[in-house]
This record gives structure tokens, C-alpha cells and sequence, in this order.
């Protein structure tokens, strides 16, 4: 437990250090949210795993199940007048009624990201480069990156004829990799052979897959749009120096409101993805916005977590020094409890003895939590302005004036 949580916060240390190299700023947002603005456009299957409830004014309401649906309504509202781009970082505990298993919750968290206002290339290529960054700098190896664009789905269904709830249906599908019964919902014997064809086109050079893709989609003009889009993006982060292991025209993910390219980043050994996001240009309008162009993606931070705790990754510290500190009579404990109050005021981490131990005891417990050092207040130090420091490694001790203490356990 202790050990989960000190690497969660250390990824979410990670994802704020990564906000800030690519200039977004942190937003908070409520857990609990009405049902209209979460259920909007999030999709059948997030819609059936939310967690709803009436609150005491008879409102419906849901615990957030994922960030982006708030911040597209804080874009109208709020943050309407903020410059563009609107870059923002939301960190926080999500909520969806899951089948619970390894890497699935019901309650995780995730980093999310959002670039709002940019219609361009730049801006999906931004947003998988700070993916790839975020993993890079938590230590992870060998993580993978996955594309795709629902865009070229969309469109060759609607050229199809195909409605706009059954395009929703076969995309859920064809997220959850049910491709059969995917390919069973829309009439057209003619449609169901070419979105068959798109899943042979997968593969691993991402310059060969889009060239045949766009061969591929040819005979459907806005489809062919979305590929050359995609190819654009998939040239800008090639470019950038990160791989792109796969491209993949038949990859949908399960939030309705992508209207554009979409990714995941996962590691091949967890089979889970880490993080995935997409375009959605349609959303912010839909809550009554301007037509506004955005771009996201959200870091499923429990599963990092469990990556690196699979791959052993170091987590890479500012080791600071453990300290007690231990007033030797009870009668002390007001001028101890100053002096530990003096270090932290000065930044040194202290515990302070609150078991009421004897000084044996205390330095027993010290020792078996690896502390550094144990800082005694004993009467007669006291009187000359100074406290025993005892070095726990060295197995050594001084006397050490409080004036110059916090220098001292700095080191
Ligand atoms: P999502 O793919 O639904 O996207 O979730 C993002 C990440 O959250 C997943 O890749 C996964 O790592 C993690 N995740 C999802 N479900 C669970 C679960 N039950 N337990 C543990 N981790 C989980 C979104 O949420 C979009 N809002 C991303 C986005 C932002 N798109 C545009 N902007």
C-alpha cells in the first residue's frame, strides 16, 4: 500500500513536471458532475459504467468518469475568454463501474491533457509526444504506440449510408476487437467487405500502412481526407524522433466524441493500455461553445504504476534524510516539539516521537525503519543550546548547537 502510493505520487510528480515542459496549466475539477455533461457523446459503454445517483435537490449526478467532458464545458464557460491554445492538466480519481481485474478499476486515476483551439497537425503530434514523454520519464521500456484516425471509419460509413447510432454500435465493437459482430451491424454486404479490408491493412511501418490506406479509401473522398491527415501526424512524430510501432485503420476507441486521429500507448508484456486519446472538434460546441477545435489525452496512472512495478523501475528520488527526534523526559516535550517545528520551518523532515517511548525503545524503532538520525533533547544540552545527534549508519554521536542543526542533518 505504502509503496503504491509512493510510486502514484511520484507518476502524478512526473505528469505535473511534463505539463510544465509543454506549458499546461492545471485545472481542478469537481468529482461529482451532472449526468447530462458526462454522459454527453462519452459512449454506450462508458454511459452503462457510470456511477449515478440523485443528490438531495433531486438533481441526477455521476462521479466523473473521465476528465474531458468537464473541461470542454469549462472552455464554454470560465476559460470561453483564455487566448488559444488552452492547454490544461487535470489530475484526479476517476470513477467507472468496471469489471474489477489487474489494471481495472473501479475507482483509478488518471493525467489528463488537453490542447483546445488548434485544428492542426501540430497539435495531435503535441499531445502523443507528451504521452511518450510522460512514459519516457517515469523510467518505462519498451512501451508501444498505437494510431489510428476515427475519422476514416466515420466517413466511409456515412458514404455507406450508414446512420450515426449504428456507426456508434460498430465502432464500440471494433473497439472491443468484436469485429464480426461489429461488421454484422451495418446492412451493406459492400460495406462489410471494406471494413474487413481495413483490418488486413495494420502494420508496422506506419509510412507503408498510410500509402495503403489511402489507396484503400480512395473511392471515398472524406475518408481519404482523414488518412492524409493522419499521415501528417504520423510524419510530424516520426520526424520528432518518436516510433510509431503500429498504425492500425480499423482502431476505434470506446468514447463517441473522437472526431479525429486517435492513439493508445501500452506495453506489450501488460496487454493494458497506459494512456490513449484523440481528437474531438465536435464537443465543445455541443455544450453550446463556439465551433472549437481540441485535442487530449488521459495517462491511466494505476497502470503506469503497474508497469514500472513489472519492469523494476528505479523510481528516481531526491533521497531526503529521516529523522527522529526524541525528547528524553516528558517534561521536555514542549521544547522538542519547538525544535522539530524549527527544522521543518527550515525544510528538514522530522517524526517526532509521539509513542511516549523510552529513549531504547525509540532508538530501536528508529533503527528498524532505517532512519538516518535520531535528534535527542536531554535536559543538560538543552541548557547549553544543543541536542545529541545520533548518526544510525555511522553508529556514531555529537552534540550539535540548535542554531546549526538543520545544516547538520542537510548534511
Ligand atoms: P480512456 O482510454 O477511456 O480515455 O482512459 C484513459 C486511460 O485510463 C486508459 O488508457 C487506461 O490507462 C486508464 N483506464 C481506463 N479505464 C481504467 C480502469 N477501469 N482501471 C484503471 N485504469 C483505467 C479517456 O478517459 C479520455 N478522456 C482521454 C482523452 C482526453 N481523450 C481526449 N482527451
Amino acid at each position: 500500500m505504502l509503496e503504491e502510493a509512493e510510486r502514484l505520487n511520484y507518476i502524478i510528480g512526473k505528469a505535473k513536471e511534463t505539463a510544465t515542459l509543454f506549458g499546461y496549466k492545471e485545472v481542478i475539477t469537481p468529482v461529482v458532475e451532472p449526468l447530462e455533461l458526462l454522459a454527453a457523446k462519452a459512449g454506450e459503454e462508458i454511459r452503462q459504467r457510470m456511477f449515478i445517483f440523485e443528490d438531495m435537490g433531486g438533481r441526477r449526478v455521476a462521479l466523473r468518469p473521465e476528465f474531458t467532458a468537464s473541461i470542454a464545458r469549462l472552455a464554454t464557460t470560465v476559460l470561453r475568454n483564455e487566448p488559444k491554445p488552452l492547454r490544461t492538466l487535470s489530475v484526479g480519481s476517476v470513477y467507472r463501474y468496471d469489471e474489477p481485474q489487474k489494471g481495472r478499476y473501479r475507482e483509478f486515476w488518471q493525467a489528463d491533457f488537453e490542447v483546445i483551439g488548434s485544428s492542426k497537425p501540430e497539435a495531435d503530434a503535441e499531445v502523443i509526444l507528451l504521452a511518450n514523454n510522460l512514459l519516457k520519464s517515469v523510467g518505462l521500456k519498451g512501451y508501444a504506440l498505437k494510431l489510428g484516425h476515427v475519422g476514416v471509419l466515420r466517413n466511409l460509413l456515412t458514404q455507406e449510408g450508414v446512420d450515426e447510432k449504428t456507426q456508434n454500435a460498430v465502432l464500440q465493437r471494433m473497439d472491443k476487437k468484436e469485429y464480426d459482430v461489429a461488421f454484422a451491424l451495418v446492412a451493406s454486404e459492400k460495406c462489410q467487405t471494406v471494413l474487413r479490408g481495413l483490418l488486413e491493412l495494420k502494420g508496422n511501418n506506419a509510412f507503408e500502412t498510410i500509402q495503403n490506406l489511402c489507396c484503400y479509401v480512395k473511392p471515398y473522398p472524406k475518408a481519404l481526407e482523414a488518412a492524409e491527415y493522419l499521415a501528417s501526424v504520423v510524419k510530424l512524430v516520426v520526424e520528432s524522433g518518436c516510433p510509431i510501432e503500429s498504425v492500425d485503420p480499423a482502431f476505434a476507441r470506446g468514447l463517441e466524441y473522437y472526431t479525429g486521429v486517435i492513439f493508445e500507448m501500452y506495453v506489450p508484456e501488460l496487454g493494458l493500455a497506459l494512456g490513449g486519446g484523440g481528437r474531438y472538434d465536435k464537443l465543445i460546441e455541443l455544450f453550446g461553445g463556439e465551433p472549437t477545435p481540441a485535442t487530449g489525452m488521459a495517462a491511466g496512472l494505476d497502470r503506469i504504476v503497474i508497469a514500472t512495478e513489472a519492469q523494476e523501475t528505479k523510481l528516481q528520488k531526491q533521497a531526503s534524510k529521516r529523522t527522529a527526534l526524541v525528547p528524553i523526559k516528558e517534561e521536555l516535550r514542549g521544547e522538542a516539539l519547538k525544535i522539530a517545528q524549527m527544522l521543518r520551518d527550515a525544510g528538514v523532515p522530522v517524526e517526532f516521537e509521539v509513542m511516549g517511548r523510552k529513549m531504547a525503545k525509540a532508538l530501536e524503532d528508529a533503527d528498524k525503519r532505517k532512519m538516518d538520525y535520531v535528534i535527542i533533547v536531554g535536559e543538560r544540552e538543552l541548557r547549553e543550546g544543543k541536542v545529541v545527534v545520533k548518526d544510525l549508519a555511522k553508529r556514531t554521536q555529537v552534540e550539535v548547537e540548535i542554531l546549526g542543526l538543520a545544516e547538520k542533518i542537510r548534511g
